[in-house]
């Protein structure tokens, strides 16, 4: 069974993707963390976020892992590291180019051969998986996603304003939305779901009504 979950930044996916797949007993995989580790490499090896052959070069030499909630980069645990505000802005800068999109998209398909995965991202229904068996859209406002995320930076401790996460999201939206390679759509086949006015479980079960109907 493959299950897509796409949609914009802060919607909730990762955390009712998670909490589906362990309600369903299968494999969980966030391709936005995939994103963020490579964003971190280019980071890390002081490449300018202008120059393309370097990330690509880059992400090609990357050797991603993703294990029971744990994000390992070249061996390393950069699970937290991959969060950071700096790594979510220029990992705008890095899932538009096509070739690094390329090299990880094929990972994402190596990982769902023969199990039963949920991926969430921005592309899963559309291009990763287009032949998923449950497709889902999971949308909310942009001043509540920026309240939720808000709320969870701020427990971890973060300077950043409700403002300035509230705008860091739209220009998201926008850049995810608009960028050539692999937008952030709808599938035409995904049931949208708009979490607005739910509780996370009140989503998961949703997700999963559907998928037993
Ligand atoms: O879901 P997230 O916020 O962790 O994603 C981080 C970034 O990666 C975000 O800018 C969108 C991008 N992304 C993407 O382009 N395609 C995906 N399948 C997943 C994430």
């Amino acid at each position: 069974m493959q299950i897509a979950i796409d949609g914009p930044a802060g919607a909730g996916k990762s955390t009712i993707a998670k909490l589906v797949a362990k309600k369903l007993g299968i494999t969980y995989l966030d391709t936005g963390a995939m994103y963020r580790a490579v964003t971190l490499a280019v980071m890390r090896q002081g490449a300018d976020f202008s120059d393309s052959a370097a990330m690509i070069r880059i992400a090609g030499e990357c050797d991603i892992a993703l294990s029971d909630d744990h994000v390992f980069l070249n061996g390393e645990d950069v699970t937290d590291a991959i969060r950071t505000p700096e790594v979510s802005k220029h990992t705008s800068d890095v899932a538009p180019i096509a070739e690094i999109r390329d090299i990880l998209v094929e990972e994402q398909r190596r990982i769902a051969e023969g199990t039963s995965v949920i991926m969430d991202g921005r592309d899963i229904g559309s291009v990763v998986l287009p032949g998923a068996d449950y497709k889902f859209y999971l949308d909310a406002d942009a001043a509540v996603r920026a309240e939720r995320r808000y709320k969870e930076l701020s427990e971890k401790g973060t300077d950043q304003t409700l403002e300035e996460i509230h705008r860091d999201i739209i220009k998201r939206d926008y850049n995810d939305m608009h960028r050539e390679s692999s937008p952030l759509v709808k599938a035409d086949d995904a049931v949208v779901i708009d979490s607005t006015p739910l509780g996370i479980d009140e989503v998961a079960q949703t997700i999963i009504s559907h998928i037993q109907a």
